[in-house]
Parts: structure tokens; C-alpha cells; sequence
């Protein structure tokens, strides 16, 4: 393995741009191979096998690619995949996912003791946050919400506007969300709404975007295997399972830089 070596990122489609976009901010040396698996978006509601497979072809055709580290970005994938893309890797390529730098941070911040999580109805039926977080040795409550029309309002470009704003309310205000520390954003698309979301619970609890976080950590990880680079050329290459001129378009909403998205079937 050698520093100069890619980092492969997926996601169900392009949602996970977002890691993407806080990656290349963080660690602008790196190069990036993104696959997003267009031909079976949405992960969020699909079964558990099926995520597991999809997990296992994508990180397939990652490994091929000769990535140093594969991330994980769509939370439903690392809800429901993480354990069958470890199994295939074993320990010669980092694997990390989107959740478990969440749960080490909420480790390390005592202050949080009531956590609302909102995802995807997989991740949100997996628990596997709710697993994650009620073993850390202190003790935490937690609140778990499914939010299925967040994601599909964003990939629309509904944010930041009145629509948005009353379905984020209408989220947000129900009784298991009240009393809560801090709020994960455990879904690729939420970083988006963020501001709306601090703005709703106006600056008094925490708010957790799970892209930030994963970043610091990669960041943590590579350095810690002395695998961070410092190419002056890095490459920055974006592939979809399927494509639509409406899934390029949505792409600049999640990637400031200006992405070319490649059509590349792995599932012929
Ligand atoms: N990427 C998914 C996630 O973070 C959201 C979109 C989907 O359902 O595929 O859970």
C-alpha cells in the first residue's frame, strides 16, 4: 500500500458527494475514486441482503481500482454492509464507514447524553446506531427517527425554502425529537439542510454531520498508517452505475467542483 494510492468512496448514488466534498476539502492531496450507485438508488429502502450485495460489488470494483481506502459513505450502506465489505477486504485495505466516527465523538463529548438520530428507514430499522451508542460506557439515551422525505426534497432541489422548512418542521417537532443533546444527521443528503436544521432548534443543542466528522477521521487513519499523501496531481474521478442527464445536474448541488460523471455498469 503506498500513500500516492486512491480513496474509493460510495454511495447508493450521488448523496455521498457530500464525503466526497468534505474529503477533498480536508485532504486536498489525495486522489478520489467516487462510485455511485445510481442503478439502485435509493439504499434506503431496500432489504438488508440487498444493500449487503450491492456493498460487496461496488467495494469489488473499488478494490480493483487499487484504492489504499475504501469509505463508506451512504449511511444505509454502512448500516447494513459494513460487516460483509470488512469480511471481503480483511485487514489489506482500510475500511471505514460514516457511523462509527459519530459514536467515537459522541464518546469523547460527555456533555451528550440525549441523541436524536435521523436517516434513511434502513438505517433507522438496522439500529445500529441505537446498538452503537448504547455501548459506550456512560449512559445515553436515544432517540431514533426515520425521515424518508428529506432525502428525496433535497435531490430535488428543495432546500431552503418554505417547502423544505415545513417538512423539517414537521420532522423535528415530534415528541421523541424533544429534549435531545445533540441531533445526528446520519443520512449523505442532510449536511445540505444543515443550516435549516440549526436554525430550527436555534444554536441550543448540538448538531452532528456525520461528512465532517468521517473526514477528521480519515484524516486520523491515514496518518496513523502513514498513508497520507502529498501528490501536487491528485485525481478526482466520479462513476455512476447508471446515468441521467437529471443525476448530472444534481451532482453541482453536491460538489462544488465541477464533477464529470462517468457511466461504469458493474453489475453486467
Ligand atoms: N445515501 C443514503 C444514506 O445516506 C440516502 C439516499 C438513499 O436512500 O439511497 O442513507
Amino acid at each position: 500500500m503506498n500513500s500516492t494510492q486512491p480513496i474509493g468512496i460510495f454511495d447508493s448514488g450521488i448523496g455521498g458527494l457530500t464525503v466526497a466534498n468534505a474529503i477533498h476539502k480536508l485532504l486536498p492531496s489525495e486522489s478520489l475514486i467516487y462510485y455511485g450507485d445510481t442503478a439502485h438508488f435509493p439504499y434506503g429502502d431496500k432489504s438488508p441482503e440487498a444493500i449487503s450485495k450491492y456493498s460487496e460489488g461496488v467495494a469489488k470494483f473499488l478494490i480493483s481500482k487499487n484504492c489504499k481506502a475504501i469509505v463508506i459513505a451512504c449511511n444505509t450502506a454502512s448500516s447494513l454492509g459494513f460487516e460483509t465489505v470488512k469480511k471481503l477486504v480483511g485487514d489489506s485495505i482500510l475500511v471505514i464507514n460514516v457511523i462509527d466516527p459519530v459514536i467515537e465523538l459522541i464518546e469523547n463529548l460527555n456533555h451528550i447524553n440525549r441523541v436524536g438520530v435521523i436517516a434513511t428507514k434502513g438505517t433507522i430499522k438496522s439500529k445500529v446506531y441505537d446498538t452503537k451508542l448504547l455501548k459506550i460506557d456512560r449512559e445515553i439515551q436515544v432517540q431514533t427517527l426515520a425521515t424518508p422525505l428529506l432525502a428525496p426534497m433535497i435531490e430535488e432541489g428543495f432546500f431552503n425554502n418554505n417547502i423544505s422548512k415545513t417538512i423539517i418542521h414537521s420532522y423535528l417537532s415530534r415528541p421523541k425529537l424533544k429534549k435531545i443533546d445533540a441531533i445526528i444527521l446520519a443520512c449523505t443528503h442532510y449536511p445540505l439542510i444543515k443550516p435549516e436544521i440549526a436554525a430550527y432548534y436555534k444554536a441550543k443543542i448540538e448538531i452532528i454531520d456525520n461528512a465532517l466528522v468521517t473526514a477528521e477521521y480519515i484524516k486520523i487513519k491515514l496518518k496513523e498508517l502513514d498513508l497520507l499523501s502529498d501528490s501536487k496531481n491528485p485525481k478526482l474521478q466520479f462513476y455512476v452505475s447508471d446515468f441521467t442527464t437529471s443525476f448530472q445536474n444534481s451532482t453541482k448541488v453536491f460538489f462544488e467542483d465541477k464533477v464529470h460523471l462517468e457511466l461504469k455498469n458493474i453489475w453486467k
